[in-house]
């Protein structure tokens, strides 16, 4: 008998072509996101679920399913899933590393510049018809070329950030939890730094570090409080490693100059101070949201499935320690 597996959310043809030669497969093709309630009940009889960022896999879910033995993210971020507990309940967890991250570097530049130049809030000014030929002083931006950017958390993405902005010349700053090797620092002309001197120092901040109890608030009204009255602040992390609300505070007092975000604390809800100011640039979480970087995504979180399913040794686990039961 085949195993049967849950796909949360609506993928490819080749997802599902793929799944349906190894498992039963019943996929979420409307699209519809499922409420808590709904993802318990259809997960009921299920072997194993492909999921995204937007599904919380925590303790009372999974006390609800003792049959689903894995949970297969389309999403490098795992934050959404309590990895302590599925590994109390020997429920294998797994991620999407290294297929999306040249595409969330690039969207890293697209929204550093979009936010750094005012694109959208030209764009908007320009549609209501207000242009009225060039001015000298409207518009007038932040440059990227030759800036201090502060990158924030410098794993993969991080550093594939750093060497797509080499081509502008940029002064790199960063800080991560671990420091790189001296050779990586010296191909990305990288400076390791403490948190609040390259708050203080950078023109342009970039965030993208994994959220954890730890970076929780990483960036709150302290830290906005350092940076300079001229900074741009990039979230391309996780909601919650800014204060949102904080930040509503320091754009509208203009204690930093624009904010470019493509997550929110509370997704998919945006802070409302968030969508009445014009100095922030927001894109609803699609840093990754190119078609062949999604259909690998969903791919590999596929192949980590059946792989769970069958040798019970997924490429991309998160908690090893789950097989060790
Ligand atoms: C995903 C992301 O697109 O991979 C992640 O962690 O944040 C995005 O690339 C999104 O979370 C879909 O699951």
């Amino acid at each position: 008998m085949k195993k049967k597996v849950l796909v949360t959310r609506a993928v490819f043809d080749e997802t599902l072509a793929y799944l349906a030669e190894h498992v039963d497969v019943t996929s979420n093709q409307a699209d519809v996101k499922y409420s808590l309630e709904e993802l318990a009940t259809r997960l009921q009889g299920m072997d194993a679920a492909v999921i995204t960022s937007s599904d919380r896999v925590d303790e009372a879910l999974l006390a609800r399913c003792p049959n689903v033995k894995a949970f297969c993210s389309a999403s490098v971020g795992y934050n959404h899933i309590d990895v302590a507990a599925c590994t109390r309940h020997g429920v294998v967890a797994t991620n999407t590393p290294g297929v999306l991250t040249n595409s969330v570097a690039d969207f890293a530049v697209c929204l550093t510049l979009a936010t750094c130049r005012r694109l959208t809030e030209g764009e908007a000014f320009l549609r209501r018809g207000e242009w009225r030929g060039t001015h000298l002083k409207e518009l007038l931006g932040v440059d990227l070329h030759h800036a201090t950017v502060g990158v924030c958390g410098f794993g993969r993405i991080g550093q594939v950030i750093a060497q797509r902005l080499q081509g502008f010349e940029p002064r790199i700053l960063y800080y991560s939890r671990n420091r790189v090797d001296a050779g990586v620092e010296r191909e990305l002309k990288a400076t390791y730094v403490g948190k609040d001197d390259l708050l203080r120092r950078s023109d342009i901040v970039i965030l993208i570090l994994p959220y954890t109890q730890e970076t929780h608030h990483f960036i709150g009204p302290r830290e906005l409080g350092l940076m300079k009255r001229t900074a741009v602040l990039i979230n391309m992390a996780r909601g919650g490693v800014v204060d949102d609300k904080a930040l509503v505070e320091a754009l509208k007092a203009k204690k930093i100059f624009a904010a470019g975000l493509d997550v929110y604390e509370n997704e998919p809800q945006v802070d409302p101070g968030l969508l009445g100011l014009t100095n922030v640039v927001l894109s609803p979480h699609i840093a990754s949201a190119s078609e062949p970087t999604r259909q690998a995504m969903a791919m590999t979180a596929a192949k980590n499935c059946v792989a769970a399913l069958t040798t019970g040794r997924p490429p991309n686990i998160v908690n090893p320690e789950a097989l060790r039961g």
